[in-house]
């Protein structure tokens, strides 16, 4: 039946539906039962924090940069006892009553055992017992658990005003105009208390292309390549310049502590001229995690 109406209707009224506040949550209750269920979320945190030899959360107050639609990042330092959480973004979209979703089809345990190198076992089992009680997730019950929504803000022009030990992003960095990025990384550095550090997953792909053709928007002339293509379809920024844009970073210390390659997908006879890159494997990098520590 589904897959009748969908033949039947025509494309500008999908559209249209799809535009719908209705069509909008479904979208993000999806998000909160896939990627952002907070077993994987808490998968993803334990995975950069072993890779980085990370310091426990505990008593910590981290920084979400671009946060997105469903807060489980902010549960997941919230399970790992940091003290504050602040999540934000550039734009308004949380939807914080899907993290009940994002807890119910979790298997209970894995948050549980993937975090515990970073904090106690048993007071994650406390703390998550906690977030199980809570019937409905509002912005009033995230202040309850120390979680702060602060959007929109975008901190490429302005800083936040309490520092922070811990900065986190997933998925972000690739979104932020190009011309934004010099200053939305010194901001955060400033933001960071001394011994503080940050963390932030880069995907360098084509968003809008991924399965296909990922590195072929390399080939776009600059001038046809706005400020919203760069936030739409990634900035296009390779890894050897996040590199330097991070080492220019003055007090700080930055390594990967991942980087993924796609060998198997064609690069465009021609790239263009605005794009820095070093060689054929540097325009290849797909993925990179950037650790940042600033000096004590
Ligand atoms: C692909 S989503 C990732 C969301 C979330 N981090 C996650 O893991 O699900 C990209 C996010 O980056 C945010 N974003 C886009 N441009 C930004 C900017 N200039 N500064 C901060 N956040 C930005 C978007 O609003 C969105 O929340």
């Amino acid at each position: 039946m589904q897959r009748i109406l969908k033949k039947v209707i025509p494309r500008v009224i999908k559209q249209k539906l799809k535009e719908t506040r209705f069509f909008e949550h479904k979208a993000v209750a999806d998000l909160a039962v896939t990627s952002k269920r907070i077993d994987i979320c808490s998968a993803q945190m334990a995975h950069i924090l072993h890779l980085s030899k990370h310091a426990p959360l505990e008593g910590k107050v981290c920084l979400e940069i671009g946060a997105g639609w469903v807060l489980t990042h902010a549960l997941v330092c919230y399970l790992l006892g940091a003290k504050k959480v602040i999540a934000t973004d550039v734009v308004p979209i949380a939807q914080p009553d899907t993290l009940f979703l994002a807890l119910r089809d979790a298997i209970v345990s894995i948050p549980r055992d993937v975090l515990a190198p970073f904090s106690d076992h048993a007071r994650i089992r406390e703390r998550y017992d906690n977030l199980l009680s809570y019937s409905e997730f509002s912005f009033d019950t995230l202040k309850e658990l120390g979680i702060e929504y602060l959007s929109p803000i975008d901190l490429a022009s302005e800083k936040i005003d309490i520092p922070v030990d811990f900065i986190y992003s997933n998925s972000v960095l690739e979104h932020v105009p190009v011309d934004d990025v010099p200053s939305l990384l010194n901001n955060l550095a400033d933001n960071l208390n001394d011994g503080g550090t940050m963390i932030h997953c880069i995907h360098l792909e084509d968003h809008q292309d991924i399965g296909g053709d990922p590195f072929n928007f390399l080939s776009i002339h600059a001038g046809r390549f706005t400020p919203t293509l760069q936030s739409n379809r990634g900035n296009r920024i390779r890894c050897a310049q996040w590199a330097k844009l991070f080492d220019d970073l003055k007090g700080s210390n930055t390594d990967f502590i991942y980087r993924y390659s796609r060998l198997e997908k064609p690069l465009p006879e021609m790239i263009d001229s605005s794009i820095s890159y070093i060689d054929e494997e540097d325009l290849r990098v797909s993925h990179i995690g950037v650790y940042t520590r600033k000096e004590k």
